[in-house]
């Protein structure tokens, strides 16, 4: 049977897996690459990192695998990075990454001189600070050489397809994050770009996620050891391509993803902007569009906490805190990396409040799981105002890997969370976009409906939802009341 390759570019590994046509998986592996914050509230990591953890990774992926049988390769990948090369193709300097704050005073331009209403009739969206267009004015404003350097900007996965197939190409769902897009026109905005000083000629071709971008070149084919037709398909944004993986190609249908982002991904079959801008409006991968909100810090909350305990086991950390959820006074506010949705505040910072004498690690550990959850409620909440209904949620993520933290979020959203068969979410949506370029499924909507299916659906609990509502009311006042301090 035929094989397809979905490759996750994340934020602290890269996620692979090798998929049967039917959508059983084969392999599995990752890597890890190094993430630096050279300054409060910066972050970035080197293009040539992931290269190197993709070269190692498909090799590892297809150890003791048919080589012969891969027909496709695809991608999901973190978004709105600023990869930028020069007319030699060399990186000119390190990414600079989706949770990186540095644009303070771009964001606060585009969002204020140039504003936002014009911000959200060229592109849909206003401006944040991990948005990439900010990070190129921050570019020419702060590294002038890099900038008279520039001849290619592009996505982090779009980084990885370059190298593989030589075409500098991006697709309409991660594009739409860039803030240089026509969202609900599916191209380039020119009157956009040029508010940006980004020159046509950097831009990447723009593509559907299902679509061709090329075939692998030899020297990977041969690397790798596999047919050099392979055929490569632009991939999509992680958050969209974790939608395409956990089945949300429908109108209406909501993912959550809990990785080292947060994400409530609305699929919508038409486009939609929310009056205030509060959700992002960018394109699916399925050819459609979506509403988003993002929280920087989700299950990377957990990871902070567990290494602050200096510890490797999560699954013991959040033993017999059953007992606690009613009880527990402490909250802790997510925003380690500032916060985007619904603060847009690069300044805000995680906080515990509510000490006592009495409280215990456990309380800690779970407040982070449950301020997490609140932050979501945030973007839930948001949604429900400009009149979207979600009825009930998927989940995916390394964090959705906790049943009681599944739990938590069911309780304080109050909806069922519908566990998918298959959790993998960006790779594996990686792998089916791979399919559908390939014509093994007509459509995303096709490979979704044929390959995928619900395993769990975990119920509210409906005393704990009116608790939960009760704290997310104090939780709500916690972060306008810091915001001075912060
Ligand atoms: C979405 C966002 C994050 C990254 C994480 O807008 O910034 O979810 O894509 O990889």
């Amino acid at each position: 049977m035929n094989t397809y390759i979905g490759i996750d570019l994340g934020t602290s590994s890269v996620k692979l897996l090798l998929v049967a046509e039917d959508g059983k998986i084969l392999s599995s592996h990752s890597e890890k690459y190094p993430i630096s914050y050279p300054q409060a509230g910066w972050s970035e990591q080197n293009p040539e990192d992931w290269l190197d953890a993709v070269k190692r990774g498909v090799r590892n992926l297809l150890e003791g695998q048919n080589h012969a049988m891969v027909k496709g390769i695809s991608f999901g990948g973190q978004m709105h990075g600023l990869v930028v090369l020069d007319k030699d193709d060399n990186v000119i300097r390190p990414c600079v990454l989706w949770n990186d704050g540095r644009t303070e005073k771009q964001t606060e331009y585009l969002n204020t001189i140039i504003g936002k209403e014009k911000l959200s009739s060229l592109t849909a969206n206003i401006a944040f600070a991990g948005f990439t267009a900010p990070k190129v004015l921050w570019i020419k404003e702060n590294e002038p050489e890099n900038f008279a350097k520039i001849a290619k900007i592009m996505l982090p996965k779009d980084f990885i397809a370059y190298m593989l197939t030589g075409n500098h190409c991006s697709d309409l769902s991660d594009a739409a994050g860039t803030l240089l897009l026509d969202v609900q026109n599916r191209t380039w905005s020119e009157e956009m770009c040029a508010l940006c000083s980004v020159k046509k000629e950097w831009l990447p071709k723009l593509y559907e996620s299902y679509e061709k971008v090329g075939e692998l070149k030899k020297e990977y084919a041969e690397l790798w050891e596999i047919p050099e037709n392979v055929c490569v398909a632009a991939g999509a944004g992680d958050n969209a391509a974790a939608a395409v993986g956990t089945g949300i190609v429908g109108n209406g249908g909501c993912n959550i993803s809990l990785g080292t982002s947060g994400t409530v991904f609305i699929s919508q079959d038409n486009f939609s902007v929310d009056k205030k801008n509060a959700l992002h409006s960018f394109c699916h991968a399925n050819g459609k569009y979506h509403l988003m909100g993002c929280i920087l810090s989700a299950a990377s909350c957990n990871e902070w906490w567990m290494n602050v305990l200096e510890t490797n086991d999560y699954r013991k950390e959040q033993e017999e805190l059953e007992e606690l959820l009613a009880k527990n006074e402490v909250f802790f506010l997510p925003y380690l990396m500032g916060e985007r949705s619904p603060h847009n505040d690069v300044n805000a910072k995680g906080a515990f409040i509510g000490l006592r004498p009495t409280t215990t690690r456990k309380h800690l550990t779970l407040a982070v799981l449950e301020g997490v959850a609140f932050a979501l409620k945030d973007c839930v909440e948001i949604a429900k105002q400009s009149g979207l209904e979600i009825p009930s949620t998927r989940i995916c993520g390394g964090g959705a890997k906790s049943k009681l933290w599944r739990q938590i979020i069911a309780n304080v959203l109050g909806i069922p969370v519908e566990v998918p068969s298959i959790e993998e979410g960006p790779s594996y949506g990686g792998a089916m976009l791979a399919m559908v370029a390939c014509g093994a499924y007509e459509s995303v909507e096709e490979a979704a409906q044929k390959i995928l299916s619900v395993s769990e659906i975990v119920y509210p609990n409906a005393d704990m939802v009116c608790l939960y509502a009760e704290k997310y009311e104090k939780f709500t006042k916690l972060y306008p009341a810091l915001k001075e301090v912060f």
